[in-house]
């Protein structure tokens, strides 16, 4: 399987409990000093894990066909897609007026070209065995004014539904998880202590949430189980959806 974004922070964290639970794990990322540490660290740590890494711009074709091909290199087979790198910054200090353009290219290029751009690296290899599960890692932004970055995700969002018609013939599901507001490294960096309150105030449990919240969902759209669960965007966020 290959996990995006995988250098730091969530993806690293998916990688992490994906390997503890016995995958074969390419970790993928433009971050070439980060996503080898993180591979190394996931491999000292976990016994006997089966992990690599590879360097890869999700916005370039040409990277994520050499990431495809280093996944199957390295382990014969491509079964999951998990499509987590994104960026994303202080979403309230983001009005779409005041957008620049390059920052807008830049947002939908990660946030949408990407996701696009490896799955469809991938899809021949999953063809192949006419099985596999793409998990696109949308946003509860998407359902909120959240600037370029609620666009991108609401756009992933079909991106989602458009592809598992697509590939549903093939045996492959495509489906979309959309976090709320997680307590990890990049929100403490991007989010100002007040804002850091009022996503808290926006849950029903009270609390920000974890990559472990996460990743029993993930994990179970990766099974054999969830077959017949496809074009969905399921939300992870501690009820904050009832609060909005
Ligand atoms: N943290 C949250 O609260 C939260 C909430 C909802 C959704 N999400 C989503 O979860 C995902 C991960 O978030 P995070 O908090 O771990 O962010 P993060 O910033 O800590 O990690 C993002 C990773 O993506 C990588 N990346 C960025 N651009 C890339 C590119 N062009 N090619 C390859 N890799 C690239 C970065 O190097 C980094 O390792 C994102 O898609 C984000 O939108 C996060």
């Amino acid at each position: 399987m290959i996990v995006t974004g995988a250098a730091r922070g969530l993806g690293r964290d998916y990688a992490g409990m994906f390997a503890a639970d016995g995958a074969s794990v390419l970790l993928a990322d433009l971050d070439a000093q980060s996503v080898g540490d993180a591979a190394a660290a996931i491999f000292e740590t976990v016994p006997g894990a089966r992990v690599g890494s590879v360097v890869a711009d999700v916005t370039d074709p040409a990277q994520t066909e050499a990431m495809a091909a280093a996944a199957l290199d390295a382990f014969g087979r491509i079964d999951v897609l998990v499509n987590n790198a994104g960026i994303w910054g202080d979403l309230e200090r983001s009005p779409l007026l005041e957008t620049a353009p390059d920052y807008w290219d830049l947002v939908m290029a990660v946030n949408l070209r990407g996701p696009l751009l490896c799955t469809q690296a991938v899809v021949g290899a999953m063809r192949e065995v006419r099985w596999g599960r793409i998990i696109n890692i949308s946003s509860m932004g998407a359902y909120m004014p959240a600037g370029v970055y609620g666009v991108s995700k609401l756009g992933l969002n079909q991106l989602t539904f458009a592809l598992a018609t697509e590939l549903g013939p093939s045996g492959i599901t495509v489906n979309a998880v959309a976090p709320g507001p997680i307590d990890n490294e990049a929100t403490r960096l991007q989010v100002p202590p007040k804002g850091i309150q009022k996503m808290i105030d926006g849950t029903a449990v009270g609390r920000m949430g974890t990559a472990a919240d996460l990743f029993g969902m993930i994990r179970f759209l990766a099974t054999e189980e969830a077959g017949w669960i496809t074009g969905q965007t399921f939300g992870v966020n501690g009820g904050f959806s009832s609060r909005l």
